[in-house]
């Protein structure tokens, strides 16, 4: 069995320039699917307010929702290092509220890292939360809880200015104690020219081939929502959508036509117990057939689930 990752394993593999796989998981069937895949690091993302609550932004996730869904992810990938966003307004409103906050992440969601969205603005909370021993993620870039700040989803980091606040706020979360830090929507050179200045693995999306590693959305590589929206940032993997929905089309028409179930998904009784139902009579001889089918292959599976 593989042992789950730390922080100063993550920062080794910066070191050794081998490259960190992160990928955002919400519950406990995508979790346990991650770690069977080998993945470095599991981000239970508040982006699931997007892909798994239907929200068009990250704004109205709240606490309950990231410790709900970081419990399932905790149970499924038991031997894989798990990063929790902080969501909306949970951190940076006061030390004593974002220690209570992310206390409650660490102990009812069971995770091992947190992650907040912002720069210098939120650094010393940063080092408050290290300092009470919480692996803190760094989040800069693209910061989706602030995006009507920002005025959308744009690339940052394409102007001189933005560049050089990239920079300080990426220096100023190492300072803070951060372990790693996430650019989002960074052009490929400032995102490079980051993570060579940081002792700090750089973990990027949109960000291109200068992190230290990649972070994409579990919804967004396998295709699993309708309609698909293609990003440029994202390789797609698979297309489960379709074949969820294909199955499903399938199992409508089977169900209306009357094909499904087939007798090999169906349960025979006792003769006895048919007889008694029918009192005996003609009925009975004719559905004791059904005896013989007692003998279900998957007898094991009804009896451990009745
Ligand atoms: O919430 C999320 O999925 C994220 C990633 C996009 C990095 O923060």
């Amino acid at each position: 069995m593989r042992k789950r990752l730390t922080i100063t394993s993550l920062k080794k593999m910066k070191q050794d320039k081998n490259p960190i796989s992160m990928l955002t998981a919400y519950d406990y069937p995508s979790a346990v699917l991650a770690e069977e895949a080998g993945l470095d690091v599991i981000l239970v993302g508040d982006s699931l307010g997007n892909v798994v609550l239907g929200y068009d932004t990250t704004i109205p996730v709240t606490l309950d929702d990231m410790i709900y869904h970081t419990r399932a992810v905790a149970r499924g990938a038991k031997n894989t290092f798990i990063v929790t966003d902080m969501p909306f307004m949970t951190y940076g409103i006061g030390r004593e509220s974002t220690l209570r906050n992310a206390a409650r992440l660490m102990q009812e969601g069971g995770a091992q890292a947190l992650k907040l969205e912002g720069g210098t603005e939120i650094a010393s909370e940063v080092g408050a939360l290290v300092k009470a021993g919480i692996p803190v993620m760094g989040h800069i870039g693209l910061t989706p809880q602030s995006v009507h700040q920002l005025g959308g989803y744009k690339v940052q980091g394409k102007l001189e200015k933005e560049a050089e606040k990239l920079m300080e706020d990426a220096k100023a979360l190492e300072a803070a104690g951060a372990f790693a830090i996430v650019l989002e929507l960074v052009t490929e050179p400032i995102a490079e020219a980051i993570s060579k200045e940081l002792s700090i693995p750089t973990i990027g999306i949109g960000a291109g081939r200068g992190c230290d590693g990649q972070v994409l959305v579990y919804h967004d590589i396998l295709q699993y929502s309708s309609p698909y929206i293609e990003k440029k940032m994202v390789k797609t993997y698979a297309d489960i959508g379709s074949t969820i929905r294909n199955a499903i089309s399938s199992y409508v028409s089977e169900v209306k036509a009357g094909a499904f179930p087939a007798e090999e998904h169906t349960f025979g009784a006792k003769p006895a117990a048919i007889n008694h139902l029918y009192g005996g009579g003609e009925a009975a001889n004719s559905s004791s057939n059904q005896a013989t089918r007692e003998e279900s292959p998957k007898r094991d599976f009804v009896s451990n689930h009745s």
